[in-house]
This record gives C-alpha cells, sequence and structure tokens, in this order.
C-alpha cells in the first residue's frame, strides 16, 4: 500500500522545527506533502507562492528525502485536499501542551469529516521552543533569525525587500 501523508501548517516562514518534522514524517510514509494552507486567524508576513517557493529550497538544500512535494491549498477543507490527492493521514509536530490543545479539536474534526486520522510527532527537543510567529517578531524587529530557520529563510528575511 503506498501511505500518503499530508504536514499542513501556515509556514509563514517554516522554521527548523517544521523541517524536522517533515524529514522525519518523510521517513515513515511513502509519499509526504507538505501542504501550505491560509489561516485566517493570523495575520500573514509572506504569501503564499513565497512561502511555497522558500520550503521547496529549503527541503532541497536541507539535503530531505524525495518523497516530499510541496503546495498549497486555498480552496475548501483540508480533508477535501487530502480525499483529492488520496491522503489518508494528516502529520503534526507537537510541541507543548498548548500544541496538544489546539490540534486535538482539528484532528477529531478531520476525522469525523473523512476519516482523515492525525499522526503527532514530538519534535527534536533544540527545536521545542521556535514558532513561526517568534521568527516573525525577531525579523521585524531587524534580529538574527538564523538559529531558527532553514538558510535560505534567513537570507530571505534578512534581505531588503521592497
Ligand atoms: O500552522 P497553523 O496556522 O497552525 O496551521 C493551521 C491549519 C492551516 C493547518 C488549520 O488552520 C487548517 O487545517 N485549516 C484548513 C481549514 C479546515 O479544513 N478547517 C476545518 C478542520 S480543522
Amino acid at each position: 500500500m503506498h501511505r500518503i501523508a499530508v504536514v499542513p501548517g501556515s509556514f509563514d516562514p517554516i522554521t527548523l522545527g517544521h523541517l524536522d518534522v517533515i524529514e522525519r514524517a518523510a521517513g515513515i510514509f511513502d509519499e509526504l506533502h507538505v501542504l501550505v494552507v491560509h489561516n485566517p486567524g493570523k495575520t500573514a508576513l509572506l504569501p503564499i507562492a513565497q512561502r511555497v517557493s522558500l520550503i521547496e529550497k529549503a527541503v532541497r538544500e536541507g539535503g530531505l528525502p524525495e518523497n516530499i512535494v510541496v503546495t498549497s491549498w486555498s480552496v475548501g477543507l483540508l480533508v477535501d485536499y487530502c480525499t483529492d490527492v488520496g491522503a489518508s493521514v494528516l502529520v503534526k509536530g507537537i510541541r507543548s501542551q498548548v500544541d496538544v490543545a489546539y490540534e486535538t479539536p482539528m484532528a477529531i474534526v478531520n476525522r469525523d469529516l473523512a476519516g482523515v486520522e492525525t499522526v503527532f510527532l514530538l519534535p527534536n527537543p533544540a527545536h521545542a521552543h521556535v514558532s513561526s510567529s517568534l521568527v516573525r517578531q525577531v525579523a521585524s524587529l531587524g534580529g538574527d533569525v538564523s538559529p531558527y530557520v532553514p538558510p535560505v529563510v534567513a537570507h530571505y528575511l534578512q534581505s531588503p525587500r521592497e
């Protein structure tokens, strides 16, 4: 059986914590889709297409497995994407009890809606404190984000843009 899993998220921007979860999930499943989804509850820093591009570059530069597909989804439910591509599993990284509380209702709703199960992976403790919101804040105030994000993201955030 060809098992397809999806790692969904805002990835605004992708962090080393995300990349760690993506790499380990890619080792578990036959095919792993990293899916950038707009979260209306968050104020975005980067356009969706830019997030996809940075993830693709980070995956390539990091030498991650070749069974990783990076794309985005903006129409309908996350589980609709899963159904479209034949994915039966969602993968989420869990850093803390706060993440458990945030993710649990979504996992149950996604299972109710389409029978899609959610698998939680624990992060490398070195990245347990890292979040995209922290990176956005440090970057917006001119700080060095290189300890928290792939080099391509640090370079992008620290380069002057229009
Ligand atoms: O990285 P984030 O912002 O925590 O990711 C949250 C995300 C995008 C995975 C979540 O908002 C989501 O699943 N959105 C898709 C909309 C949807 O299907 N909602 C109903 C089930 S929760």
